[in-house]
């Protein structure tokens, strides 16, 4: 950490969609040992923000303002200012890198929202060392792509553990609930993926242990099953957008636990699978034609041209509107298998992760926070001796580019606090 560092979080991209919220999030909760400050290039609208912070929470700690860009000087005032800094400027493949570079160097700590997968990959290969050296957190993924898959697979791996003495064979997990839509910078950020990192990286990167620090002995094993199947405990699934950036993420929590608390390894075998759970066979095939059309279209420049016509524009998303979302709770599920072989039948576990608050969006701001808030946890807990290091394997392993679930029970605990409820029992 920076030794002048006087913030204790810094929110770059307050005036952006997601950024508004999160800037919300951290004013409901802002008490009076709370120093914080809202950045972005637009000083005029980081004023604008202010006022309604101090109009919508009279009583509450109001943020500091700092103007910055995307320059390297920008980058080094902002993780100069505070113990942790949350971005939420994207696409990251864009404007993001900056940023983790001098965070990384100056042992600052970083927490974000993308769900960027081949950018990370970028990340880890360029600054995890140095992260490592200065001590930095650096901890990319933390929002409603991939916090639930990693939480979630953490949970039930360590239920199975605890409950059969054994690692996990595998863990199917599932979108069971999703209320709302995609925001302009979502879609802005799905079309620069490939613009900026074409086909052959993005598949490089998409392998599931491309994000891991260490290999397996044995090949990766993949589920087999037809695109739309009945799962006896999920219901009837078909393959997730997601799937792929949550798995690079999960399998780097497989990786980096192999590597530095092996008693509490997942299982050599382990694997994981991302679904959406649908009504019936034939919403199953449409939304599955859907997202291989989309995957597709988004190849073509033509398509991506017009899309960006049409759809919502950066800076703008779903609303927000707290009734508007009471349909229904944002809930994944998942169940794991034991990886024994005791010829006594499958043991399972089956997970959960509930939010009824909000929509994706809402969860967004919630995570990002609450994961910033537990790197100043382990920050504090390691200062003072008094860090559980067999409960947070970030605070074990003290720095580098790690995950939502290396935060370990210091985040669960502050999840659950915030109503957000992460379960894992025997089936
Ligand atoms: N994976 C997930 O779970 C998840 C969830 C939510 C969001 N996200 C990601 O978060 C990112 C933001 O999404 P959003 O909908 O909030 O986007 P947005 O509304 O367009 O906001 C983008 C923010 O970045 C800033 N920005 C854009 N270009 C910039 C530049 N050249 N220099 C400095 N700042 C710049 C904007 O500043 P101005 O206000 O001045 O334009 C704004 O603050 C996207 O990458 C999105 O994919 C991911």
């Amino acid at each position: 950490m920076p030794p002048s560092a006087s913030l204790d979080i810094v929110l770059f991209g307050a005036t952006g969609f997601t950024g508004w919220i999160t800037a919300q999030y951290i004013a409901r909760l802002a008490t009076p040992n709370l120093r914080w400050a809202i950045a972005a290039r637009s000083k005029d609208k980081l004023t604008a923000k202010l006022q309604e912070l101090r109009r919508l929470f009279p009583d509450r700690t109001p943020p500091e303002i700092i103007v910055a860009g995307l320059d390297d000087d920008s980058a080094a005032r902002l993780a100069a200012a505070g113990k942790v800094v949350i971005s939420t400027v994207g696409p990251y493949c864009r404007y993001g890198s900056g940023l983790v570079k001098a965070c990384a160097e100056a042992g600052t700590h970083y927490i974000d929202c993308t769900g960027e997968h081949p950018w990370v990959l970028d990340m880890i290969e360029k600054y995890d060392e140095t992260a490592r050296r200065t001590g930095a957190l650096i901890i990319p993924q933390s929002a409603f792509e991939s916090a639930p898959a990693d939480l979630v697979s953490y949970k039930v791996v360590k239920t199975i553990r605890e409950e059969y003495g054994v690692g996990t064979k595998d863990v199917h997990f599932s979108l069971h609930n999703l209320n709302g839509g995609a925001s302009g910078g979502t879609m802005e950020t799905f079309f620069s993926v490939i613009e900026v990192f074409g086909l052959r990286r993005i598949a490089a990167s998409s392998h599931p242990l491309a994000l891991s620090p260490v290999h397996k002995d044995r090949p990766y094993s993949f589920p087999r099953h037809l695109p739309v199947f009945t799962h006896p405990v999920l219901g009837t699934l078909t393959p997730w957008l997601q799937g792929t950036p949550d798995r690079a993420i999960v399998m780097r929590s497989w990786g980096l636990t192999e590597q530095h608390a092996p008693e509490q390894s997942y299982g050599r075998a382990f694997a994981f699978t991302e679904y959406k759970r649908v009504k019936n066979v034939l919403e199953g095939v449409a939304l599955w034609a859907t997202i291989a059309v989309l995957s597709v279209g988004v190849l073509l420049a033509p398509f991506r041209w017009i899309a960006r016509r049409v759809i919502t524009q950066p800076g703008s998303g779903p609303s927000q509107d707290f009734n508007a979302h009471r349909q229904g709770t944002l809930e994944w599920r998942a169940v794991g298998v034991a990886d024994t072989n005791d010829g006594k039948g499958e043991k399972k576990v089956l997970g959960s992760f509930k939010y009824d608050e909000g929509d994706a969006y809402a969860l967004t701001g919630l995570l990002i926070v609450e994961a910033a808030l537990s790197v100043l946890d382990v920050q504090r807990q390691r200062e003072a001796g008094t860090l559980k290091e067999e409960e947070c394997l970030a605070g074990r392993i003290g720095g580098g580019v790690l995950t939502p679930a290396s935060l370990g029970e210091v985040f669960l605990r502050r999840l659950d606090k915030v109503g957000v409820k992460v379960d894992a029992k025997k089936l």
